[in-house]
């Protein structure tokens, strides 16, 4: 059977800092009330450490990934982070976290393309193991989202929350792993969500600080209404071009942007909401982290053989579904 890659094993890190709703709305002028209707989210995790940001969480989740897989450190070939908060615009954080796990020699890069990042990652890591290039791949998703968030703006910060997830890939030929994948970008959308200062195009001035121009900045409406036809379309189409039933699929992995998104999807598929992973409620949208978060919450539930569809839709615009049968790891691998 054609060689796969497989997820091995799971890791998460949620800083312990809350903040709630109720402390949202002494910040903006907004209610619990409307922020749970309007996006799911009663709570979200925040990293309050001066010292500690992108890097730091993604080699915590990745820690624990490696040790519950019982995997060595040593054995990393190559680390992928997918982030929209890099710890410094260069070099990646890739190559920070693979200072602070100590891993050395591996291929490490960072994949930029916002909440869809993990799922971007994950797709290049198996293809690299798929390649036969590569045997293990440590594939992250971290985001410091605290870090660009204007906390009197309430469009945005009722939203967004730190955290990382990380996941170890390596190879099987059992025919289980990560399978179909359909990743597309609309770059037309791209102004509707994105961090405007800071680039290249305009670099830190007094003014960029001053307008506020590096902290999130988003359309809700527009970019609402392209995230519900791309996380749908993406898994219709998946599913299509496949020839892949609906009822096959046990478990839907969204990444966690709005609940009414998420739900929005689930109808699609005709899946219960017991199907579907969803921690939108405790961390808001934590961007590249919220499917490996999920995928961590969740490991425990799926059962060899189970089919899951992972998708996601974020700034760019990117978005994207990616179909996994679970490997619990009984069968022979490779
Ligand atoms: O992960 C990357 C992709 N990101 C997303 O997918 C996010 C997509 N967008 C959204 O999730 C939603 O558009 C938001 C949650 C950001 C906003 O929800 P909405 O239902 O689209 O609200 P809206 O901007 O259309 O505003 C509706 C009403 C307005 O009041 P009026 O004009 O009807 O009186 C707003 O002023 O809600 C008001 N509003 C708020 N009220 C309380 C907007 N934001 C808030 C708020 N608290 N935070």
């Amino acid at each position: 059977m054609k060689r796969k890659a497989y997820i091995t094993s799971t890791g998460s890190y949620l800083p312990e800092s809350i903040l709630s709703n109720e402390m949202i709305c002494e910040m903006v002028d907004t209610s619990d009330e409307w922020i749970q209707e309007r996006c799911g989210v009663k709570e979200r995790r925040i990293l309050k450490d001066k010292d500690k940001a992108t890097a730091y969480m993604a080699a915590e989740a990745a820690k624990k990934a490696l040790q519950k897989g019982g995997i060595s450190k040593d054995d990393i070939e190559v680390i992928i982070v997918a982030t929209a908060t890099p710890e410094h615009p260069f070099p990646s954080t890739a190559s920070i976290v693979s200072e602070m796990l100590g891993i050395k020699r591996a291929f490490c890069f960072d994949v930029s393309a916002a909440c869809s990042g993990f799922l971007y990652a994950l797709n290049i890591g198996a293809r690299l193991i798929e390649s036969n290039a590569y045997k293990s791949v440590l594939v992250i998703g971290s985001d410091k989202m605290s870090s660009i968030m204007d906390y009197t703006n309430r469009n945005t910060c009722v939203l967004f929350g730190d955290g990382a997830g990380a996941v170890v890939l390596k190879p099987t030929n059992n025919g289980f792993g990560i399978g179909e994948s359909l990743l597309e970008t609309d770059g037309s959308g791209y102004q509707n969500l994105y961090q405007k200062a800071g680039g290249s195009l305009f670099p830190a001035t007094a003014d960029t600080v001053l307008n506020k121009e590096h902290s999130i900045s988003m359309n809700g409406p527009a970019v609402f209404k392209m995230a519900v036809e791309n996380m749908v379309g993406c898994c219709k189409n998946l599913l299509e071009k496949h020839q892949i039933q609906k009822s096959e699929i046990d478990y839907l992995i969204p990444h966690q942007a709005n609940k009414r998104i998420i739900t929005a999807t689930a109808d699609y598929l005709e899946m219960k909401m017991e199907k579907v992973a969803l921690n939108i409620h405790k961390y808001g949208n934590t961007t590249c982290a919220s499917i490996p978060i999920c995928l961590d919450e969740w490991s425990s539930k799926f059962k060899n053989g189970d089919k899951l569809i992972l998708c996601a839709f974020g700034a760019g615009y990117t978005y994207g579904s990616t179909l996994v049968t679970w490997n619990s790891g009984l069968e022979e691998n490779v």
